[in-house]
């Protein structure tokens, strides 16, 4: 897939969740487009042989290990971004989880919290400081958030999943509010079905799933994970410039019908 020649050139950019499938797309599509990269998973190695890759390429990339359900660690990525390139411009908050899908009232409340705390929470504390340090450099910034179809309406990921995607939305609309007079945006992608570890998890549980969600897609197929990544560095890109607070819908047509 071609790239708009440089996009993010001159930007400094934090991708959350890089160690793989949308988030690794999206640390490869960023840095083609000239981002210098901070990279955040719990799996550093798997981040350091990405960041390897992409510095053959010419890429400045720092790698962050840590979890996204810790305020430490998310402000931690966050300095290394600022220490290491004087300032954060962008950030894709992409990092998440799925647990087995089940009825609403036999869901563990373990999974429940667990889905939360990485999908809502997560997202929360990276915004809180990422937004810190975009308002202390005064230098403005674009931060894309990646809920799901499971955002906008019920799906078969199950309640907790549905909820904090939802929730997803409802921080990022507050968000672009709060700072859009900062020069800060902020947005979210409605990510229809991808492959993914996650999907392949889905698809190993359920092998017709594949099958039946691509019958229910208009383009009859998964997106390859580049597909959403270029539309995560296109919205923290200059070009999104008055684009704040929406939900982009990265799906196929799923959502549409
Ligand atoms: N694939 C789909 O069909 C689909 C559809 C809609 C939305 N999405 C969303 O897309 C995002 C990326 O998922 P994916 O499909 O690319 O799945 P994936 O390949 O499983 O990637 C998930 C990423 O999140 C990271 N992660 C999980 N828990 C974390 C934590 N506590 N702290 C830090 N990082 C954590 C994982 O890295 P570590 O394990 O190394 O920490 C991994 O890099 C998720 O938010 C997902 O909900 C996916």
């Amino acid at each position: 897939m071609t790239d708009a020649a440089g996009l993010l050139a001159g930007k400094v950019m934090l991708v959350t969740g890089a160690s793989s499938g949308i988030g690794a797309a999206a640390a490869r599509v960023a840095a083609r487009n000239g981002a210098a990269l901070v990279l955040m998973a719990r799996r550093l190695p798997r981040l350091e042989e990405l960041a390897e890759g992409l510095r053959a390429e010419g890429a400045e990339v720092a790698c962050a290990g840590g979890d996204v359900t810790s305020s430490d660690d998310v402000e931690r990525a966050v300095r290394l971004a600022v220490d290491r390139y004087g300032r954060l411009d962008a950030a894709f908050n992409n990092a998440g989880t799925t647990t087995e899908p089940a009825l609403l009232h036999e869901t563990d409340d373990a999974d429940f919290d667990t889905v939360l705390d990485v999908n809502l929470r997560g997202v929360w504390l990276c915004l809180k400081h990422q937004i810190g340090a975009m308002l202390a450099t005064g230098t403005g910034g674009a931060i894309v958030n990646n809920s799901s179809i499971a955002g906008v309406r019920a799906t078969s990921a199950g309640a907790p999943y549905v909820a904090a995607k939802h929730a997803v939305l409802g921080l990022t609309k507050t968000a672009a509010a709060q700072y859009a007079a900062h020069g800060i945006r902020v947005n979210a992608l409605a990510t229809g079905l991808t492959r993914s570890e996650m999907s392949e998890g889905v698809f190993a549980r359920d092998p017709a799933a594949e099958e039946r969600m691509r019958r229910r897609n208009p383009q009859g197929r998964v997106a390859d994970p580049e597909e959403v990544a270029q539309a995560a560095v296109w919205l923290c890109s200059d070009q999104a410039s008055f684009v704040t607070g929406a939900t982009m819908a990265v799906d196929g047509g799923a959502g549409a019908w």
